[in-house]
């Protein structure tokens, strides 16, 4: 596909469907809406669209699909895998105005959003009625929960409550040729045909737009426990995670630093101080959340017994709601640190959570023979492993012809420990050609038929998800 050039004609179209104030020609906004989290691309839309309801993006796929430009949708631009990136132009359909919850229903513990809300937003907003969100992405402040739902987002609460995929009961789409469809029903259960639900779910802009998001809720929780664990050993860390679990624990969060994560993270965000002993190779963050304090006393304990065995220094338990806040300030933080200290790339390694000290050992033996420093956290309890790559002295000659190698290796171990390619991030524009690890070539082709059924003329999004040889 050629990157678009858009002609005064259809500019004018265009304009009169958005008005000429929801419409963008000028290289700031351009350049704004060109980049997301990932590492420092930028690929400006040749024009940025901000549509106020879904009749107008229905009427912009119309104009889109006669005359075959990109449309990319774009939400929070936090996305760590490229997805929202118009890497061959054309229109970015950005979905800052479709900023309302729509529906809190209280009866059947729903909610009905838009994609444009602050996933935090949403949060906050259901805990008022006592409800809850568990997804917690760490870039809950800025993402869209429309992007969440794009890439199938998960956080350090998955690991007891599930992904985003798990939250999404019915969707509004508008398809690449301006239909507009619901994908399901409003109901916990549904054997009806295809799940185009969940076919929508993770499939990063490729299928069509997401202009409406129904979703379940749960009754809040009252209280949890958080602790934090310095190993003296990061294998054992990993170690522990299982054996967590098989002591009949599920923790709510179970998250993994290395020590470089935790000791660059600390210089970078204000207001939290911890003393680490130099011996701590890394940590684990683990919580614990209920109703009833007294069974969560008695996990922590069982939690704690499973720790002993291990070589740990003392276990720091959080005693307010400010240390909590601290704690998680700091873990939702690591990636925004590591990104402020070198140049890097980074790999959402999945394995089943059993293999996470075999991957790790992996990782480092991988970067050794690549010449590459990686810096790891992320959520243990998942076997989601974040592979931060980091550039620091390495020649540009090296890692542009060396690190796609040492990645190339670093997915093949975690395919042949059964594990996946992302576990949160989604593949998009960095990851795509990786995907023959993942994927024999049937498995590609039939995913291309499905894109294809959508997008017969490939304006959704293209050249993301699927690699480029296909
Ligand atoms: C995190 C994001 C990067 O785990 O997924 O902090
Ligand atoms: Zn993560």
């Amino acid at each position: 596909m050629k990157t678009a050039i858009l002609s005064t004609e259809i500019i004018q179209k265009l304009q009169a469907i958005v008005s000429p104030t929801f419409l963008f020609l000028d290289e700031e906004t351009r350049k704004a809406y060109g980049h997301d989290e990932t590492e420092d691309y930028v690929f400006p839309p040749s024009v940025v669209l901000k549509p106020g309801s879904v009749e107008e993006i229905s009427e912009i796929m119309k104009v889109a699909f006669q005359y075959e430009i990109p449309v990319t949708p774009i939400g929070g631009r936090t996305g760590l895998s490229g997805g929202a990136l118009s890497i061959h132009g054309g229109i970015g359909l950005s979905m800052d105005r479709f900023n309302k919850i729509l529906h809190i229903d209280e009866q059947n513990l729903q909610v009905t959003v838009e994609p444009g809300v602050v996933t935090q937003t949403l949060q906050e907003a259901v805990l008022e009625k006592s409800l809850f969100y568990p997804p917690d992405p760490s870039s809950r402040g800025s993402c869209f929960i429309g992007g969440n739902v794009a890439e199938n987002a998960g956080g350090a609460r998955a690991v007891k409550y599930g992904v985003t995929k798990d939250y999404v009961l019915n969707l509004e789409v508008v398809l690449p040729n301006g239909d507009i469809i619901w994908t399901g029903a409003n109901t916990l259960k549904n054997s009806t045909g295809y799940n185009l639900t969940q076919l929508l779910v993770g499939s990063e802009g490729t299928l069509g737009i997401i202009t409406k998001i129904v979703m379940k809720l749960l009754p809040k929780n009252n209280h949890n426990i958080l602790m934090l664990v310095p190993f003296f050993n990061a294998s054992q860390a990993c170690e522990a995670v299982a054996k967590i679990f098989k002591a009949g624990i599920t923790p709510s969060a179970l998250e993994f630093m290395e020590r470089d994560a935790i000791d660059w993270t600390l210089r970078f965000v204000d207001g939290v101080s911890l003393t680490i002993k130099d011996e701590v190779q890394a940590h684990l963050l683990i919580e614990v959340d209920g109703n009833y304090p007294d069974v969560l006393f008695s996990e922590a304990e069982k939690i704690t017994e499973v720790l002993e065995q291990f070589d740990i220094d003392e276990i720091l338990f959080a005693d307010s709601e400010d240390q909590k806040n601290a704690l998680w300030k700091l873990r939702r933080a690591v990636g925004e640190a590591v990104k402020a200290n070198s140049i890097y790339k980074e790999e959402d390694t999945v394995v089943p959570r059993y293999e996470l000290p075999k991957l790790l050992e992996g990782i480092k033996s991988i970067g050794n023979k690549y010449g590459f420093k990686s810096v790891c956290y992320g959520h243990a309890g998942d076997g989601n492993l974040h592979v931060n790559i980091v550039k620091g002295e390495m020649s540009d000659e090296d890692w542009t012809t060396e690190i796609p190698k040492g990645i190339r290796k670093i997915f093949e171990l975690t395919v042949a420990l059964k594990g996946t390619l992302s576990g949160e991030h989604g593949i998009g524009y960095v990851q795509k050609n990786y995907m023959d690890i993942a994927f024999s070539t049937t498995q590609l082709l039939l995913m291309k038929g499905i894109k294809t059924v959508f997008d017969p003329k490939n304006i959704m999004n293209p050249g993301k998800v699927l690699p480029d040889n296909l």
